[in-house]
């Protein structure tokens, strides 16, 4: 979700990746997998200047899909009311910026697979 289509108030040069996969196809990477697809594309193709991700408390698995694709942690917003869910939730938002993302890269291609980190 780019610009103000965002759940965060960006600017039309920044987006937002949200994503979701049903239980049974969890724990194979797959939405890591498509997340670097996303990011590939958001500052490749659309040539956006950062992207913005974030994880309920608690959310571990989400937290560590987050950490793989290179995003890290940015602030905290606690206590925000989640019209989709109606519920009040702290969240953890996370950030990768084109410079950190175009390092991670040429890291990658020096080291080989870094997926893994
Ligand atoms: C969070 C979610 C998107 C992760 O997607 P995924 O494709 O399973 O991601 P991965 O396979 O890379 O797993 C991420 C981490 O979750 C943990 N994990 C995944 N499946 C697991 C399982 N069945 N049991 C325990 N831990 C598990 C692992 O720690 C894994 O990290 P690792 O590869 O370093 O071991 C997915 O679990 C999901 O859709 N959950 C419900 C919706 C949700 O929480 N969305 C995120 C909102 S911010």
């Amino acid at each position: 979700m780019i610009g103000e289509k965002s759940n965060i108030g960006l600017p039309d040069t920044e987006g937002e990746i949200g994503y979701w996969i049903g239980v049974p196809f969890w724990g194979q990477g797959l939405i890591p997998e498509a997340v670097r697809e996303l990011i590939r594309h958001a500052f490749v193709d659309l040539r956006l200047q950062s992207l913005w991700c974030g994880y309920f408390e608690g959310n571990e698995k989400s937290k560590r899909a987050q950490e793989k694709c290179g995003f890290t942690y940015h602030h905290t917003e606690k206590d925000i009311h989640w019209k989709l869910m109606n519920d009040i939730r702290t969240e953890h938002i996370t950030r990768l910026t084109r410079q950190e993302w175009k390092r991670r890269m040429e890291t990658r291609t020096l080291v080989g697979d870094g997926l893994k980190q």
